[in-house]
C-alpha cells in the first residue's frame, strides 16, 4: 500500500518485523520500528518479548507502554561493546534517563554495565533507588539548584558543571563541607568529582528545540572562555576536575558532526594540561537518532562509535596525550525502539472529502512529541497483523485539543472499536515527558521478556490525580 504522506511509502504491519533473527547481533535495533523480540502470532497479533499484545492489553489495560528487554539489553551491549572493540582506553555508556526515567529501566541499564546521565535531583533520586553505584552517575543541568548540588554533592556522584554561577555556589558548598570536615569529621571531606561542560559550536540538522551544540545555546560554557574557566577551576583545592563535556544535539543522522566534536574535545584536553588540569575523562554526549519512519536512515551503534573512538586516538596520538576515559550518553537510541504503546481503537469520525479521524485512549499526553515537535509515528493493528491496508485514516488522541493528533494519513487495514493500535518506537520521550492533560491518568508500562510481562510503572488511578491537591478548609462545600 502506497502513502504519499510523510515519509513516504508505508510498510504492512508484518512488515515492520525486524528481518534478521533477533539473535543476530548485527541488527542495530535504532535502525528497525519494531522491537527485535516482535513476532506474528499464530492468532495474527503482534507478540513481543514472547506476550501477546492484546493479552497484554486484557490483563495491564490500555493504553500500555511495553518494552522489550532483549531490545534494550541490545543497545547497551552493542554501545559498551562497540566501544571495547574501537577504543584502546577505558570507556564508559551512560544512559541518558531523561529519555525514560524510572526503576526498571535504570535498573535494566547499570545491570548492562552503563551508568546513568541525570538531570535533576528527582532522576538523581530514581537512578540510585534503582541501585546505581554513585561512582557511574553524571549529574547535568543548566540551572542546579543548590538543594540539588548540596544532594548531588552527598551521594557522591560526579556533577558536570555548566556556567560560572554554578561553579561558583560549588566551590562556595565544597569550602563549607571542607571546614565541616576540619571540624567534627575531621579527614571526611573529598574534593567533589566534577566535569565541565562546554558549547562547541558544532551545527548539527535536527530539530531546533533538541539542538544543543551551537553557540547560542542555553547550556554549558562558552569555549571562548576556556583560559579564565580552566585557571579559575586549577586553581580550586576542593573540586576535582576529571574531564569535559559536551553534546551537540539529539536525533542527528550525520556522523560527521561528532567526529568534529571529538577533535575539538582532544584540543580542549590539550588546553586544559597547560593549566596544569589532569583531565582524564572526555564525554561526547549522546544523539544518535533512530528510525521513526521508514524514510529515516540514521548510522547503526557501532559506525556511529568507530569514528569518534578513532578519531580520539588519532588526535591524543598527535597532541602527544594519554588517552582519556571516553564517556558517551545515548537516550534515544538506547531505548525508544525497545518499546511500543498499545492503544485502544473508540470513536471515528469522517470528515467527507477531507479525512477520517479515528480516536485512541490516549493521545499528547502519553506522546506529546507530535504535537511538541511535528513528530511522525508508524501505527499497526496488533490484532490483526495480516490485515491489507485498504485505510487512510488520521489517528487521534482523546485530548480537549485540536491539535491532538497522534499520526496523520495513517495507512490501517478497516479498523472497529476495541481494536488494538501500536505505536512504534515510543521508549524515549515518551512516559518521561507524559502529563495529565485532561486529567488523564499516566498510562502503565510493562517491561516483557521469555513470555512473561512484569509491570514496572502502574497505571494512575484517580486517587493518584487529586494526591497533591490540596482543599484550604474555607473552600470546602
Ligand atoms: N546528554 C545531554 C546533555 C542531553 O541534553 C541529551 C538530550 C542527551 C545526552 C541524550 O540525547 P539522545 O541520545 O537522547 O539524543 N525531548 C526531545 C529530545 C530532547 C533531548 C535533550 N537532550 C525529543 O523528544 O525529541
Amino acid at each position: 500500500m502506497v502513502s504519499t504522506h510523510p515519509g513516504g511509502v508505508q510498510l504492512s504491519a508484518q512488515q515492520y518485523l525486524p528481518q534478521a533473527s533477533s539473535k543476530n547481533i548485527n541488527i542495530s535495533p535504532n535502525q528497525e520500528l519494531l522491537p527485535l523480540s516482535a513476532k506474528v502470532n499464530s492468532h495474527d497479533h503482534l507478540e513481543i518479548g514472547g506476550c501477546d499484545v492484546i493479552t497484554l492489553v486484557r490483563q495491564f489495560g490500555s493504553p500500555l507502554y511495553i518494552l522489550d528487554e532483549e531490545t534494550l539489553r541490545t543497545t547497551c551491549r552493542q554501545y559498551r561493546e562497540s566501544f571495547q572493540h574501537y577504543y584502546k582506553g577505558q570507556s564508559q555508556v551512560l544512559y541518558a534517563s531523561k529519555a525514560w526515567s524510572c526503576l526498571a529501566v535504570c535498573a535494566i541499564a547499570a545491570s548492562e554495565g552503563l551508568g546513568i546521565d541525570v538531570v535533576s535531583g528527582g532522576e538523581l533520586y530514581t537512578a540510585l533507588n534503582a541501585g546505581v553505584s554513585p561512582e557511574k552517575i553524571y549529574f547535568h543541568g543548566n540551572n542546579k539548584s543548590r538543594e540539588e548540588l548540596v544532594f548531588a554533592t552527598e551521594s557522591g556522584c560526579t556533577i558536570v558543571v555548566d556556567n560560572w554561577y554554578e561553579l561558583h555556589t560549588l566551590v562556595e558548598i565544597a569550602e563549607n563541607l571542607e571546614r565541616l570536615g576540619d571540624g567534627e569529621m575531621k579527614g571526611s571531606f573529598h574534593p567533589i568529582r566534577i566535569m565541565l561542560r562546554l558549547t562547541p559550536g558544532i551545527e548539527c540538522h535536527t530539530h531546533e528545540y533538541i539542538r544543543t551544540g551551537h553557540l547560542d545555546s542555553k547550556f554549558g560554557f562558552d569555549p571562548n572562555d576556556l583560559d579564565e574557566l580552566f585557571s579559575f577551576v586549577s586553581k580550586q583545592s576542593v573540586l576535582n576536575c576529571v574531564g569535559l563535556h559536551a553534546h551537540i544535539g539529539s536525533q542527528v543522522f550525520e556522523r560527521q558532526p561528532h567526529q568534529d566534536l571529538a577533535a575539538v574535545m582532544v584540543q580542549w584536553m590539550g588546553k586544559a594540561a597547560d593549566y596544569g588540569l589532569t583531565v582524564t575523562e572526555l564525554n561526547v554526549g549522546g544523539g544518535l537518532g533512530i528510525k521513526y519512519i521508514e524514510s529515516d536512515d540514521p548510522p547503526s551503534i557501532e559506525e556511529w562509535v568507530k569514528p569518534i573512538c578513532e578519531v580520539i586516538q588519532t588526535a591524543c596520538a598527535a597532541e602527544n596525550l594519554p588517552l582519556p576515559k571516553l564517556l558517551c550518553e545515548p537516550g534515544r537510541s538506547l531505548i525508544a525502539t525497545a518499546c511500543v504503546t498499545a492503544y485502544t481503537v473508540g470513536s471515528s469520525k469522517v470528515v467527507p472529502d477531507i479525512r477520517t479521524y479515528l480516536a485512541v485512549d490516549g493521545g499528547m499526553s502519553d506522546n506529546p512529541r507530535p504535537i511538541t515537535y511535528q513528530s511522525v509515528y508508524r501505527t499497526i493493528v496488533a490484532n490483526r497483523m495480516s490485515a491489507p491496508l485498504t485505510e487512510t485514516v488520521t489517528i487521534a488522541g482523546k485530548h480537549c485539543e485540536s491539535g491532538d493528533i497522534l499520526i496523520e494519513n495513517a495507512q490501517l487495514p478497516k479498523t472497529q472499536p476495541g481494536d488494538v493500535l501500536v505505536v512504534m518506537a515510543t521508549g524515549a520521550y515518551n512516559y518521561s515527558m507524559a502529563s495529565n492533560y485532561n486529567r488523564l491518568p499516566r498510562p502503565a508500562a510493562v517491561v516483557v521478556a521469555n513470555g512473561e510481562a512484569n509491570l514496572i510503572l502502574q497505571r494512575e488511578t484517580y486517587q493518584d490525580l487529586i494526591r497533591q491537591d490540596c482543599l484550604p478548609e474555607r473552600l470546602k462545600n
